[in-house]
């Protein structure tokens, strides 16, 4: 019997829990081809929930593509996978180069069939000709057109999803942004949706003074209700033939601080140990143990990530853990942890923030992975 949990992927249907409301806008608005952007810290699910959507838009006549623009090393890299992933809807070589031929013909693409693990080979597009800062210009504004002209050409309608949206901040500076908006804009027949994993990067994105400022709605992922993953997990369980003991999903759900990868960590690993040792039923103190040796399985990677923080920064990242993350920079928790002043403790909250240890969540700054959570309240002093 295979594990019911799954974790670090794109999560199977049968993972999958609420988002419907989500999910429904998102379809619609992809096939009204709105431009959204979407928007969470890592890990709540925002690839799976976009994965799911172009599933539905493909069942729903429509032609879908999905890159991960963090992927690519340089601008020219990025626009090549983009040309190639838009040119593999069409599946006969000979089609697709007629047609991507037609379309980008000045550009004199070069289009080759790769070997690849599936055998039938995979398409790969590279634009030998460009060379120039103007010629990368051009390319992009090709690339960026083809999705209307596909469109068009083919009579269907497309949703692109851009996951990781923040990195292309990375390629050009601010005239990707641009060319980017000005050619979407135009596209009516194609849905967009922009998906990002560094909010303050996505939110200043959206700035006045940028392209994409009121381009379209922006859907910002919240957590999946408590109650909701904590009976989906009990059931899980149920339906493998383990036995939950009460509470259980509550208190795995709570103890991965609700994140939806770390809920899904600890009842994917939970259910590895209690079937590996032959268990019918599970309970708290089965989780218990699972954690002890997740947390023993990560101490030496905890303990080098300890030992790059400075004295300030580990002090408050202790305070955050032991406190709840309430209140860290009153006198009271300042002096009950000896943090030293207001401003020192801001330093090392922004700084931690921005190696992704902490999270902000309301006025709480949160720690962003359960088990380094865990590892600091029983490991450090
Ligand atoms: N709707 C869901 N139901 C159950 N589990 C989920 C759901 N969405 C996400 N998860 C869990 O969270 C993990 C991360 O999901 P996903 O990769 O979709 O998130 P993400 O926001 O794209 O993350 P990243 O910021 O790392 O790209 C999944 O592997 C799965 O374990
Ligand atoms: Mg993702």
């Amino acid at each position: 019997m295979t594990n019911p949990f799954v974790y670090g992927e794109v999560v199977p249907d049968a993972s999958f829990v609420d988002r419907e409301a989500e999910l429904d806008r998102l379809v619609q608005d992809l096939a009204a081809g709105q431009k959204i952007f979407l928007i969470s810290p890592r890990r709540y699910g925002k690839s799976s929930l976009v994965a799911r959507a172009l599933d539905r838009a493909r069942r729903g006549g429509a032609l879908a593509v999905e890159i991960t623009v963090s992927s690519y090393s340089s601008y020219v890299a990025f626009l090549e996978g983009y040309a190639r992933e838009l040119l593999s809807l069409e599946t006969r070589l000979d089609r697709a180069r007629s047609w991507f031929g037609d379309l980008l013909g000045t550009l004199r693409p070069q289009i080759r069939l790769e070997p690849d693990d599936s055998g039938r080979g995979a398409i790969a597009v590279s634009f030998p000709t460009v060379r120039t800062d103007r010629d990368v210009s051009r390319l992009a504004q090709e690339v960026f057109a083809l999705p209307g002209r596909i469109a068009d050409a083919r009579r269907r309608r497309l949703a692109v999803a851009l996951d990781e949206f923040q990195a292309i901040g990375s390629f050009n500076g601010g005239s990707v942004e641009h060319a980017l908006r000005a050619a979407v804009q135009h596209q009516r027949q194609v849905g967009y949706v922009f998906s990002g994993s560094e909010p303050t990067l996505m939110e200043r994105m959206l700035g006045r003074s940028r392209p994409f400022y009121k381009a379209g709605p922006v859907m910002r992922l919240q957590k999946i209700p408590e109650d909701r993953f904590a009976a989906f997990i009990d059931a899980r369980f149920r339906a493998t033939k383990l036995r939950p003991g009460p509470n259980l999903g509550a208190a795995i759900v709570e103890l991965a601080g609700n994140l939806p990868y770390d809920v899904q960590r600890l009842a994917h690993e939970l259910w590895d140990d209690a079937r590996a040792a032959g268990m019918k039923s599970v309970g708290l103190e089965d989780l218990h143990a699972t954690l002890r040796r997740l947390l023993g399985e990560h101490d030496a990677m905890f303990e080098a990530g300890w030992q790059r923080l400075t004295l300030a920064q580990r002090a408050t990242l202790r305070a955050a853990v032991l406190e709840d993350g309430r209140e860290l920079l009153s006198a009271d928790a300042r002096a009950r942890h000896r943090l030293g002043g207001a401003s020192t403790v801001q330093a090392s909250l922004s700084a931690l923030i921005r190696e992704d240890l902490l999270a902000r969540e309301g006025t709480r700054y949160v720690v962003v992975d359960s088990l380094l959570r865990e590892w600091v309240a029983r490991h450090t002093f």
